[in-house]
């Protein structure tokens, strides 16, 4: 049985669900249960695992849960390396093997984590000499997305546990709140200085000074260094260039997928459009996708577990990356 936080539920209830088979965690991932690329590829991996022990058949797992939703390249990774496991296994192996690998990319993770939060804490540094950050983030990149406490999230962490966070401005991340449900919930806990905003508050905070520094996670990015995150994030990289604030990614290199060239070649969740319409009149069309693509040149700098890339090119990306980028 796998057991999971269910995201949709938080703040207001801490509830878990519990699956006992594939379907129950496809729906999970598909409402959003579970959610955010580091937790969908832990949750891929443990997926497999848990078809294998409960001998359903496994390739057809992989294939439902890989294509549950096609933004975070980590799902379909996660997948892979669990369902490799399974398949290098001896006879009678598979499963135990299955779990192994999860366990191991859980591991992996919460060790990425830290060394993000180092890396990226070291660039803050850098690039905002002076200490006492007032850091901008979007969406949801905490511990509940993670086996450690996740990719931006980890580093305003760091900056925070050194004394110099001045402030967290949580972008609330319309349409469904991960700013506002996740991340002011994990600030809260944290015991950080933050502030809530909607998003198109964005603009005049920029234009009044207020922030040091953008740190964003990804869900997928591509060769040349465009990267996909949610929806909300390109305009902030806008933002930021014209007001010459530095935009951070922070990412896992299992969210870099050499495979896709660039960012018109990352495909985009387009979701339901109820999720907009809720005030509209009956029968009103809405425009709702889940993620934007910021073009390389917007990103100031790519942070992940081995190391930081800037200026953002493809190059640099491949090197960071390496061959190995499935192993
Ligand atoms: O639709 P979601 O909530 O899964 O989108 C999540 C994001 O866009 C996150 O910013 C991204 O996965 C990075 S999480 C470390």
């Amino acid at each position: 049985m796998l057991v999971l936080l269910d995201q949709t539920r938080l703040p207001a209830e801490e509830v878990e669900l519990l699956c006992t088979d594939v379907p129950c965690l496809v729906q999970a991932i598909q409402t959003l249960a579970v959610r955010g690329a580091p937790l969908l590829g832990l949750a891929g991996a443990y997926g497999i695992a848990l078809a294998a022990a409960r001998g359903f058949d496994v390739h057809e797992a992989a294939r439902d849960l890989a294509g549950a939703r096609p933004t975070a390249v980590n799902l379909a990774w996660g997948v892979q390396r669990a369902l490799e496991a399974f398949r290098d296994a001896g006879p009678g192996q598979g499963a135990r093997a299955a779990l192994d690998e999860a366990r191991r990319l859980h591991q992996e993770d919460a060790r990425g984590s830290r060394e993000m939060g180092r890396l990226g804490v070291e660039l803050l540094g850098k690039l905002v000499p002076g200490g006492g950050y007032r850091v901008l983030t979007h969406c949801n990149t905490g511990a509940l997305v993670s086996g450690g406490e996740g990719t931006a999230f980890a580093v305003v962490r760091a900056a925070h546990r050194d004394g110099e966070l001045r402030r967290l401005w949580v972008d609330e991340t319309r349409p469904l709140l991960q700013g506002a449900r996740l991340t002011a919930y994990e600030a809260a806990r944290s015991g950080m200085p933050y502030t809530l905003l909607a998003d198109n508050a964005a603009g005049s905070l920029f234009a009044a000074g207020e922030v040091d520094a953008v740190l964003v996670g990804a869900d997928r990015i591509a060769a040349d260094g465009s990267v996909a995150n949610k929806v909300g994030s390109y305009p902030l990289a806008v933002l930021a260039r014209h007001h010459g604030v530095p935009f951070v990614v922070v990412a896992p290199v299992s969210t870099v997928d050499l495979d896709t060239p660039d960012g018109a070649s990352i495909e985009i969740e387009q979701r339901a459009g109820d999720e907009v319409t809720g005030s509209a009149p009956p029968g009103t069309q809405a425009y709702n996708p889940a993620f934007d693509v910021t073009p390389p040149g917007l990103v100031t700098a790519i942070v992940t577990e081995r190391g930081v890339v800037s200026p953002v090119r493809g190059d640099g990306l491949a090197r960071m990356a390496g061959g190995d980028f499935l192993r």
